[in-house]
C-alpha cells in the first residue's frame, strides 16, 4: 500500500478495511466468524453500522477485524490483560512504518540463515525479549516499544505452533518452530491493521474496566479464556492469565449488569457438555439469555490427539 493511499484511508475515519489478526492467538475465533456474524443484532445487520464496539478479551481480535471489514464501526474499545499483546496493538497504531522497517530487517536476516542458525537466532531473540521485560516501561509509550512489538511478531511467526505462551513469571517460553519460509513481515496486513485501529482505544486491563464504555446499544463481544473441557486440558488455572470458575462467575455477573444497561451482548465459550452432558455450569450462569450450541473445530485436549467437531456456546441477550 502506498503511503498516500494509507493517509487518505486514515482521513476517512470510519471506512471498512480488510485486516486480519497480526498474531496467531490461542482461542482465535477465525473458525467461528460466520456463526458470530449471523447472530449480530438485527439493527446492526440492517444499518451496516456499529456506533460503539467493546471487546473485553480481544486476543488476536479476529471478530473485531471481521467487523471492521464489513461494518462501519464508529468507535471501538479493546481490552486484554496481556500487556505484551497490547504493546503490539499500540505500536501498529502509532508507529506502523517503523515497525515494518524493523520486521523487514529481521525477516531478511533470518530467512537467509540455515536451520541450525535460525534456531540460534530464535533463542537469542527469545532471551533478549525475556530479559528486556525486567526493565521495560509498560506505562509510558516510547521508542523501545517498537522493538518489543517487532520481537513479539517475530517470535509469534517463528515459534512452535505459532502461539504466545508465558510461564508463571511471565516469560515467553515457546520453543523454536521449523518453517520453510515464514512470513515475518506481512506489510500489507500490518498497514490494514493500522487503518482498522483508527478510532480504536486499546487497554491492557482486566475485563471489568471496560464497563466505563458500555452504554445502551453498545455491541459487546466477550470471548474469555475457555473453561477447561476436562482434567487433561485443565492448565488454565496454572497459566499466567488463568481464568478460574470464580472468574467465569464474576463474568456472568458482569454480563447481567451490562444487560441492564441495554447493551447488546454476545459471548462465546467452550461447552462443558462436550465431555459431560450433565454439566450445566454455563446454562445456569446464563439462565434467561439465549444459549445456543454451534459446531467448532478445535482441540479437545492439550495434546491435540482428539480433534473433531465439538460444540461451542454462543450466548446473547437480544433476539
Ligand atoms: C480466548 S482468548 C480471545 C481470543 C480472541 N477472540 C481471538 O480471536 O484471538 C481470551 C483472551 O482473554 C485474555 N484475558 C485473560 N484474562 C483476562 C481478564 N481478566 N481480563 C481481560 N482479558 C483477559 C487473554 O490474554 C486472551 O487474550
Amino acid at each position: 500500500m502506498q503511503k498516500s493511499k494509507l493517509q487518505s484511508l486514515e482521513k476517512g475515519k470510519t471506512h471498512k478495511v480488510e485486516a486480519k489478526p497480526f498474531v496467531k492467538w490461542a482461542g482465535g475465533k477465525t473458525q467461528l466468524l460466520d456463526e458470530l456474524a449471523s447472530r449480530l443484532p438485527f439493527i446492526i445487520k440492517e444499518s451496516k453500522s456499529i456506533e460503539r464496539y467493546v471487546e473485553p478479551f480481544v486476543g488476536g481480535g479476529a471478530f473485531f477485524f471481521y467487523l471492521k471489514g464489513n461494518y462501519e464501526v464508529k468507535e471501538a474499545f479493546l481490552y486484554d490483560i496481556n500487556v505484551e499483546l497490547t504493546v503490539g496493538y499500540k505500536v501498529i497504531q502509532k508507529d506502523v512504518y517503523d515497525l515494518i522497517y524493523q520486521l523487514e530487517k529481521i525477516e531478511k536476516e533470518y530467512l537467509k540463515l540455515p536451520e541450525e542458525e535460525r534456531k540460534k537466532y530464535y533463542y537469542r531473540t527469545r532471551d533478549e525479549y525475556n530479559r528486556q521485560q525486567e526493565t521495560f516501561d509498560y506505562e509510558n509509550y516510547n521508542g523501545d516499544w517498537i522493538k518489543r512489538a517487532a520481537y513479539l511478531i517475530f517470535l509469534n511467526k517463528t515459534c512452535f505452533n505459532g502461539l504466545f505462551r508465558q510461564n508463571k513469571k511471565g516469560k515467553f517460553n515457546v520453543p523454536f518452530g521449523r518453517y520453510k519460509k515464514p512470513t515475518i513481515c506481512d506489510r500489507e496486513n500490518l498497514l490494514n491493521v493500522h487503518v482498522a485501529l483508527n478510532n480504536t482505544h486499546i487497554f491492557a486491563a482486566d475485563f471489568e474496566e471496560s464497563k466505563k464504555f458500555i452504554t445502551e446499544n453498545t455491541l459487546v463481544y466477550f470471548d474469555p479464556p475457555y473453561r477447561p473441557l476436562n482434567e487433561t486440558s485443565n492448565f488454565t488455572s496454572y497459566d499466567k492469565d488463568g481464568f478460574s470458575d470464580e472468574d467465569q462467575i464474576k463474568l456472568s455477573e458482569f454480563y447481567r449488569e451490562m444487560d441492564k444497561r441495554g447493551a447488546f451482548l454476545l459471548l462465546s465459550n467452550s461447552d462443558p457438555k462436550n465431555v459431560d452432558i450433565n454439566d450445566d455450569f454455563f446454562d445456569s450462569l446464563y439462565a434467561g439469555f439465549i444459549i445456543e450450541r454451534v459446531n467448532a473445530k478445535r482441540f479437545i485436549n492439550c495434546d491435540g490427539s482428539k480433534r473433531g467437531d465439538i460444540k461451542e456456546l454462543l450466548i446473547r441477550n437480544y433476539e
